[in-house]
């Protein structure tokens, strides 16, 4: 019998060709995601899942899904999945990484231009008919050339936007690597920015024009961002978020920009997704994006070629090329199931 390999979203044939023989594949003939109750049900006789981050996988999951020993997700980051249960269960899981750094690094510049130069806001003005000729103090914004450019998280995504940042003119701060993927610090040494400076985080909040944040979604990075840090940002600075919501107190932020102690923010990811907060929905300076920071063709067509390349490993005996680095400590149980392969 051969495994069955659940695929929650429709891949092009094409790309689930390297697999094909090797399994039974279910795949969602639709372009939409499954509910939680669907996603269960389906999974229950799954040995192998190409899953998305709308996909939980709980320990109670877990434990009604006793075949399944193989997750690969389709994004980079893996807050969706519970590591602790997995490691204890010798389940497999791998992510996506490096194919959308790229994507994602392009829509936060986006987001600092889009916020720092009020397009979002002037687009609005001028389909509304209110455009009658130049201005000379028509929405004013901040130019980038000269300013700071703090990072939260130095990793792949967070080097690509300091790349970008670089040719804007930009003085780029990052703070010490203790919140980003330690492994993505490593692998991301390809990109280097020379002008790039290391410092505390009190000096990235304190000096930031712009603060970006590109760290992981764990429980020491959740309300990173909280009351008392952006009171320590300037009233004219912006805030940018293209990692996970639950990183920023998103009432915190939201209050700190109705009383103007910040100038605006550019979000593409929610505390609560995806609900957004309604003082959020009501303020002009700040862009809100549904959560497309690797929404490429290019990006989206490779994570799935990733994802179904880790499954490929697995089928074949060999450890996912992109195994979570939690999993590839060899003191935990995960160690007797890469031996098993
Ligand atoms: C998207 O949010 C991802 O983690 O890939
Ligand atoms: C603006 O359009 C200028 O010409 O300065």
């Amino acid at each position: 019998m051969l495994p069955v390999a659940l695929i929650t979203w429709p891949f092009e044939a094409e790309i689930l060709e390297p697999i094909r023989d090797r399994c039974q594949l279910i795949v969602n003939p639709e372009p939409r995601f499954w509910t939680p109750n669907e996603f269960k049900l389906r999974l229950r006789d799954a040995e192998i899942v190409a899953c998305m981050l709308t996909n939980r996988i709980t320990p109670e999951i877990l434990d009604q899904c006793p075949k399944l020993r193989m997750i690969a997700n389709v994004a980079v980051g893996y807050d969706n999945l519970n590591v602790p249960a997995l490691r204890e269960r010798c389940v497999l899981a791998s992510n996506t990484p490096d194919v959308l750094t790229d994507a994602t690094a392009d829509l936060t510049m986006a987001l600092i231009l889009a916020v720092t130069r009020r397009v979002v806001e002037a687009d609005r003005f001028t389909r509304e008919g209110r455009f009658d000729g130049m201005q000379f103090d028509l929405f004013l914004g901040m130019e980038l050339q000269g300013k700071t450019l703090s990072i939260l998280g130095f990793g792949r995504i967070g080097r690509a936007v300091a790349a970008r940042a670089e040719a804007f003119g930009m003085r780029i701060l990052h703070g010490r690597s203790e919140f980003a993927d330690n492994r993505a610090d490593a692998d991301a040494s390809g990109v280097h920015v020379a002008g790039a400076l290391r410092t505390s985080l009190e000096q990235v909040l304190t000096e930031a024009d712009i603060l970006t944040i590109h760290v992981p979604l764990r429980e020491t990075t959740r309300h990173l961002i909280n009351a008392d840090r952006l009171r320590r940002m300037k009233s004219s600075a912006y805030l940018i978020n293209t990692s996970r919501g639950p990183i920023v107190d998103e009432s915190a932020l939201a209050a700190a920009l109705r009383e103007r102690r910040l100038a605006g923010a550019g979000l593409d990811v929610y505390e609560f997704e995806p609900r957004v907060h309604s003082d959020l929905l009501a303020l002009p300076n700040v862009v809100l994006l549904p959560h497309i920071g690797s929404a490429t063709r290019e990006a989206r067509r490779r994570m799935t070629e990733v994802a179904i390349a880790n499954i490929s490993d697995y089928l074949n005996g060999r450890p996912p090329r992109n195994l979570l680095p939690e999993l590839t400590r060899d003191d935990g149980p995960t160690s007797k199931e890469l031996q098993r392969l």
